[in-house]
């Protein structure tokens, strides 16, 4: 009897905090896959235009930006929750690019035609290769259409507010869960009506709406359509 090869290229995508990454990061590490959040180069290139005080809403001075910008990944040097150290120049900014100051303008920078041209040609030259688990917004519908498994990870957004909530203090930070709400709210609002690669469920992604599961269940509900 012949064994069936796993997926190569695993598209999944969602809204924000849905828990793609951390199933990203279990089903790569699983599969022995390369684990790629392309949610971190977004968040990079907003984190360089706030510290260099760039207006944000100059099209053409961010997408430069984007298409210049060195941004490094490197393996965790540090076992806090993270998945890689993302650095730019001398400065790791693997957390700092999480602040609520990223969150509240990431989605005005990756919305920008010529910021997603830049980055996505990255994203795709490193999924062609294979092996590898890709996070994101437009993973299956734009990036990597011929992916081999897609899955689209959603649930509502009082439940992803109170995920993001929860891993904000078990960070040792601090947090108000109406304003968390609100703010991927909003998010998902300008992710979703965006005129270039809207958040939205490739044709033939699989829905998993994990409201009333665990991260446990997601992980074990994929692994099942690996087989
Ligand atoms: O982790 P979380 O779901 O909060 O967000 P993320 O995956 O780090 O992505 C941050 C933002 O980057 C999203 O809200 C999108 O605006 C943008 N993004 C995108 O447009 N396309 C992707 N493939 C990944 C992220």
């Amino acid at each position: 009897m012949t064994k069936k090869t796993p997926p190569s290229i695993i598209a999944l995508d969602g809204p924000a905090a849905s828990g793609k990454s951390t199933l990203g990061r279990t089903l790569a590490d699983s599969l022995g896959y390369l684990f790629f959040d392309t949610g971190i180069l977004y968040r990079a290139v907003t984190w360089i235009a706030l510290e260099h005080d760039m207006n944000l809403r100059d099209e053409a001075a961010i997408t430069e930006l984007a298409q210049k910008a060195q941004i490094d990944i490197h393996p965790p040097s540090k076992a806090d929750g993270r998945a890689c150290d993302v650095v730019i120049g001398d400065r790791d900014v693997t957390w700092d690019m999480r602040d609520g100051e990223v969150d509240a303008n990431v989605s005005v920078v990756s919305a920008y035609a010529g910021v997603r041209q830049a980055l996505s040609e990255q994203q795709r030259r490193i999924g062609l290769r294979g092996r590898v688990v890709m996070v994101g917004r437009d993973i299956g519908t734009v990036v990597l259409p011929e992916a081999d498994l897609k899955v689209y990870l959603d649930a509502s957004a009082e439940e992803r507010a109170k995920r993001r909530f929860d891993e904000i203090i078990a960070r040792g930070g601090t947090a108000d869960y109406e304003e968390i709400l609100r703010k991927v709210i909003e998010r998902d609002h300008i992710d979703s009506t965006r005129a270039v690669a809207p958040l939205r469920p490739a044709d033939d992604a699989v829905i998993i709406d994990s409201d009333k599961m665990n991260a446990e269940q997601v992980v074990a509900r994929v692994m099942e359509l690996c087989k």
